[in-house]
């Protein structure tokens, strides 16, 4: 059954839908800066924790939860992510200090990712868990604490391992193969260092691999043993997935549009020769697209929950959940994403609409692609047209988005977008479910153009309340943020 044009609907809560039909919100939020603008939902991201934790308590899972600082650098975020009482993963000095003025105790705090000496040094002054990334840090930590502090508390860290059997290859983390080599420098005498476990986090939406890695991680926990090292704690990283699509089928139908349009047999969808890493032979288009992720539809908290279910082969087919408990272990996890998966949005301003020679509308706006884009994904999930005034009016158009820099690849949308009607100067455009990686991963100050500011809303009794966000850590509607857990 055909609905219309080829569209890619966004999946919105209604917490940010209700805010953006609200006038009165909207514009409150573009008094502060203006656009383009970044607007953050901190309650959205408490009630991703909830979903987490309602899966991880039912299963009775005995877990440490830390949100993966580095999807959003929003201050609101870190803070609405303290007072829901889990810690914070960092991973570079800058995300540490956000993370102690957002009031985190160190030990709430896990570093992770490589550090370098002066990282690392800060880590083992500050007193936080850290997520040993490599064999130079683990000595470069071995070292220091001997040198400096051999009587003092042992340092806690993790070791990350990688290279794991059947899991995607990753440059990350001591390979599998070498690990016999951290354990022995944590079993020499006088170490000053204390394993709390191991820890892996892939570049992979798969359940299958984290199962896989979760099962090396054990028998790691068993070898570790036997050097006489007591680990209690499998870290498995982040990776819970988002849901960006309100409608898998039209997703699909677009996608399928957008192949045929490549493969000239279709409206063109894509941008001049953009092919989403296709490529196209014999009239056909092969290949797997870079945007796969958008057409996901099972959601972080039912991943965690297929994980947890997954029954492993080397110990009795048991679910993963009840080995981890049979065996008093711990389970970490550093979700990034999933704790932001729709707790923002991007709003930009239409500057002014031009006419390619083939009558193709090109809609220029007043931020650049890194502002809305995950390094060099295309976003695929249609955003939404706010009109200042009247609704648009047809007739519809099939357009593209343009960026303000003077770069011939900073179009905002490399796939045709079709409206209702052209907008007008000043009309309001929003991309839905930016706040993953999307607003600040590559942004930059390019052509010293700024890259937009924050502002936090958050719905009250009466009515949404809006501030910056460096305002939320000192002003009163840090008040109105969800409570303490
Ligand atoms: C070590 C580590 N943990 C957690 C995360 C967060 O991942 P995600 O946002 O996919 O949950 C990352 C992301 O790069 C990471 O490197």
């Amino acid at each position: 059954m055909s609905v219309g044009p080829p569209a890619l609907p966004a999946l919105l809560p209604a917490l940010v839908g209700a805010f953006l039909a609200d006038r009165d919100g909207l514009a409150g939020a573009l008094a502060h800066h203006g656009t383009p603008v970044h607007l953050i939902f901190p309650q959205v991201f408490d009630e991703n924790v909830r979903a987490l934790r309602a899966v991880l308590d039912r299963e009775r899972v005995r877990y440490r939860m830390f949100y993966a600082h580095k999807a959003n650098q929003s201050a609101a975020l870190a803070l609405t992510a303290r007072r829901a009482g889990i810690g914070i993963d960092v991973a570079s000095p800058g995300e540490l200090d956000s993370a102690t003025r957002a009031g985190f105790a160190p030990e709430k705090i896990e570093v992770t990712g490589p550090k370098g000496e002066a990282f690392t040094r800060i880590a083992l002054q500050t007193g936080v868990t850290i997520n040993v990334d490599n064999l130079w840090e683990l000595d470069l930590i071995d070292r220091i604490t001997r040198a400096e502090r051999p009587g003092g508390d042992p340092v806690a860290v993790l070791l990350r391992v990688g290279e794991l059997p059947g899991t995607p290859f990753s440059r990350f983390g001591i390979p599998l193969a070498l690990i016999d080599r951290a354990l022995t420098t944590l079993a020499s005498a006088g170490s000053r260092i204390r394993l709390l476990g191991f820890a892996f986090h892939l570049d992979s939406g798969a359940v299958g691999d984290r199962v896989r890695a979760a099962q090396t991680c054990l028998g790691l926990i068993e070898r570790a043993h036997a050097r006489g090292l007591a680990p209690t704690v499998i870290d498995i990283g982040g990776g819970l997935r988002q849901v960006f699509t309100a409608d898998a089928d039209r997703f699909d139908a677009y996608v399928r549009a957008l192949r045929e349009g490549l493969a000239g047999r279709g409206e063109p969808l894509a941008w001049a020769g953009h092919t989403f890493g296709y490529h196209i032979e014999s009239g056909a288009t092969h290949g797997t697209p870079v945007f796969h992720k958008y057409g996901n539809t099972v959601t972080a908290a039912d991943m965690l929950a297929e994980l947890l279910a997954a029954e492993l082969p080397e110990h009795d087919h048991r679910p993963l959940a009840r080995v981890l408990a049979d065996n008093l272990l711990e389970l970490w996890l550093e979700p990034g994403k999933a704790l932001v998966d729709h707790a923002g949005v991007t709003v930009a301003g239409v500057e002014f609409t031009k006419e390619l020679g083939d009558g193709t509308p090109l809609v220029h706006l007043d931020l650049s692609r890194d502002a809305v884009t995950p390094a060099d994904q295309e976003v695929m999930v249609d955003p939404l047209v706010v009109p200042r005034s009247a609704p648009l009016t047809g007739p519809p158009a099939g357009v593209f988005f343009a960026g303000g820099l003077c770069l011939e690849r900073d179009m905002v949308t490399n796939h045709r977008v079709h409206l209702p009607g052209l907008p007008r100067p000043g009309d309001l455009i929003v991309f839905p479910n930016t706040a993953a990686y999307h607003m600040d991963l590559s942004a930059a100050a390019a052509s010293m153009r700024l890259p937009p500011r924050k502002v936090v809303v958050v719905g009250t009794e009466r009515g949404f309340r809006v501030d910056t966000d460096d305002g939320v850590l000192s002003g009163e509607h840090a008040r109105e943020f969800p409570k303490e857990s």
